[in-house]
């Protein structure tokens, strides 16, 4: 089989690949390199000693997406390619409707005219909005509290109407939590550009010394400890979760949607001292401001993907403190030279 996987040059994109080529797929990558660089591919080349193809371009490209389902016999798509900052997608939303709804929709034409009818799609527990965790995928979505999270619900909703309106379709709307953590063999891992958003990159770079020391964004949240609660998966158990939602794809399965978490809930200071422990680092933090649209408790229910999908997440935090360190303290510089 041989898969197309947008965004692929990127953090979860490249694990998932790695993962693909060690379960013999073929794999055909398709990345404006926009926030990764091809130095991924190489290294996930590398990790596997199998080789993929990759092509530079656009999915908002209309001919680029046509020379690529013509020169390869796609049998389905895995699509990651995608604008994910939060901040930045509340001051430029225009920009992230056109990138991640208009890219989708010309991705999907493509796939549409050239007779591929096979799609994972890189969701988002931010559709869940303020529900109460465990979050399940039978409550309700939509509540968003900015446009990238908008645009996760959108393309999930004009999914759903491709299906209804064509049942040869198949797809899996996959809704991550928060993926951290990188290969074991420290190749490849996250590689933010610029000061870090989230809090495990944030983490690492204050650990490298690149950045003198991490805010905790709130102490006085309802929570034990007074900070907030995520659900923190290692990106290798995300990866292999889309083996299994391909596999799923090529069974036939119409459309289905699968949340992928641990289902256990770590606070940010859970996540600072087990960081500690795994590397033996003293971190440099403060208490700092509750951060604008943080809420206090987010995690999933995961039983539906154990059931249908044959998938559970295997690592623990200490995995993944100890993989993220891994990786940030062999390439301290991500991948740049
Ligand atoms: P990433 O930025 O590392 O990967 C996205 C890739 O898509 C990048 O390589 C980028 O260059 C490429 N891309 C963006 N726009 C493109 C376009 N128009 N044409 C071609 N390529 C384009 O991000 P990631 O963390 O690997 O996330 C992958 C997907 O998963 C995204 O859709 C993201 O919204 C979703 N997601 C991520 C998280 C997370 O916390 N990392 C959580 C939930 C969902
Ligand atoms: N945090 C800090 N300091 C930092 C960064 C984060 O205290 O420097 C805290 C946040 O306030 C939050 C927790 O760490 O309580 C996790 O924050 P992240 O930014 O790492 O993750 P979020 O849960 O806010 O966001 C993630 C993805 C989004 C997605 C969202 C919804 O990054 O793309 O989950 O599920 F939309």
């Amino acid at each position: 089989m041989n898969i197309l996987v947008t965004g692929g040059a990127g953090y979860i994109g490249s694990h998932t690949c790695v993962e693909l080529l060690g379960e013999g797929f073929e794999v055909v990558v398709l990345d404006n390199l926009c926030n990764s660089s091809e130095e991924s591919l190489e290294r996930v080349e590398k990790i596997t000693g199998k080789k993929l193809k990759f092509y530079k371009g656009d999915i908002l490209d209309t001919e680029f997406l046509d020379r690529v389902f013509t020169e390869n016999k796609i049998d389905g798509v895995i699509h990651f390619a995608g604008l994910k900052a939060v901040g930045e997608s509340v001051k430029l939303p225009l920009m992230y409707y056109q990138n991640n709804v208009e890219g989708t929709v010309k991705l999907c034409l493509a796939m549409q005219k050239h007779g591929v009818k096979n799609i994972v799609f890189s969701s988002s527990a931010t559709v869940y909005g303020k529900n109460e965790p465990p979050l399940s995928e039978k409550l309700p979505t939509g509540d968003c509290s900015n446009p990238y999270g908008r645009t996760k619900y959108f393309i999930e909703e004009i999914l759903k109407d491709i299906y209804v309106s064509d049942n040869e379709w198949n797809i899996v709307l996959l809704r991550y939590f928060n993926p951290i953590g990188a290969h074991e063999s420290g190749l490849i891992g996250e590689d933010p550009n610029g000061i870090p958003n989230n809090l495990m990159p944030y983490i690492s770079q204050v650990a490298i010394g690149k950045l003198p020391k991490l805010n905790i964004f709130g102490n006085d949240y309802d929570t034990p400890d007074g900070t907030c609660i995520r659900d923190y998966i290692h990106v290798v158990d995300l990866a292999k979760g889309h083996i299994k939602a391909i596999e799923k794809v090529f069974e036939g399965c119409g459309i289905k949607t699968y949340n992928l978490g641990t289902g256990k809930g770590y606070s940010v200071m859970d996540i600072v001292n087990a960081f500690e422990e795994s590397t033996g680092l003293k971190l440099n933090y403060e208490f700092a401001p509750r951060r604008a649209g943080d809420l206090p408790s987010v995690y999933s229910d995961p039983s539906l993907a154990e059931k249908e999908l044959d998938w559970t997440a295997k690592y623990s935090i200490a995995d993944m403190c100890r993989d993220t360190w891994n990786w940030q303290s062999k390439n301290p510089k991500g991948y740049k030279k």
